[in-house]
């Protein structure tokens, strides 16, 4: 029983190595990787700031400062990930992502300069600025999924 475990595993182990042989499909995996990576984080923090402008969590300035700031900092990351040939993979990222690279770049500066006004927003103190400025920055979100995402 040990026995035929190990074997196993080891022809998982060698399958999943002969998957990824080359170095160009790993680099093409590690960039979808890096990019999802980003974007998932980016979401916990925006949606901590969407809890709070909604009332379903206390006004803390201080956290959404900080909140804001890493949002900033995120909103830089995932687009070194949308590298050449990675629209191919485990990415719901559309063809024309790599077609109407200069619109889907527009998207990206856009929640760039979002992502400032939301801190600027946050360091006011004033919740109801803050919620603009949050839900201007989703509807960058929300249009950018609606062109370049699947599903
Ligand atoms: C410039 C376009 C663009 C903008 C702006 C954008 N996204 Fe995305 N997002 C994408 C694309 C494309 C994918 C699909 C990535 C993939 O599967 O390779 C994605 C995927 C995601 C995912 C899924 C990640 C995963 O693990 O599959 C989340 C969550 C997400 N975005 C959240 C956000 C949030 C929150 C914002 C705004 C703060 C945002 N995105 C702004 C293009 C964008």
């Amino acid at each position: 029983m040990k026995n035929l475990l190990k074997l196993l595993l080891l022809s998982a182990s060698l399958l999943l190595q002969s998957g990824s042989a080359n170095a160009q499909d790993r680099k093409i995996e590690q960039a979808i990787k890096h990019r999802k990576a980003a974007f998932t984080l980016m979401a916990t923090y925006v949606n901590r700031m969407v809890q709070t402008v909604e009332g379903h969590r206390p006004f803390d300035v201080k956290r959404m400062i900080q909140d804001a700031r890493t949002v900033e900092l995120l909103s830089k990351l995932p687009w070194e990930g949308f590298v050449e040939g990675s629209e191919h993979g485990d990415t719901r990222a559309k063809d024309d992502t790599w077609f109407e690279r200069d619109r889907f770049d527009r998207y990206a500066n856009e929640l760039q300069a979002k992502s400032v006004r939301v801190t600027a927003a946050a360091e006011s103190g004033d919740l109801k600025q803050l919620s603009n400025a949050v839900g201007q920055m989703r509807e960058v979100c929300n249009g950018c999924h609606k062109v370049f995402r699947k599903g």
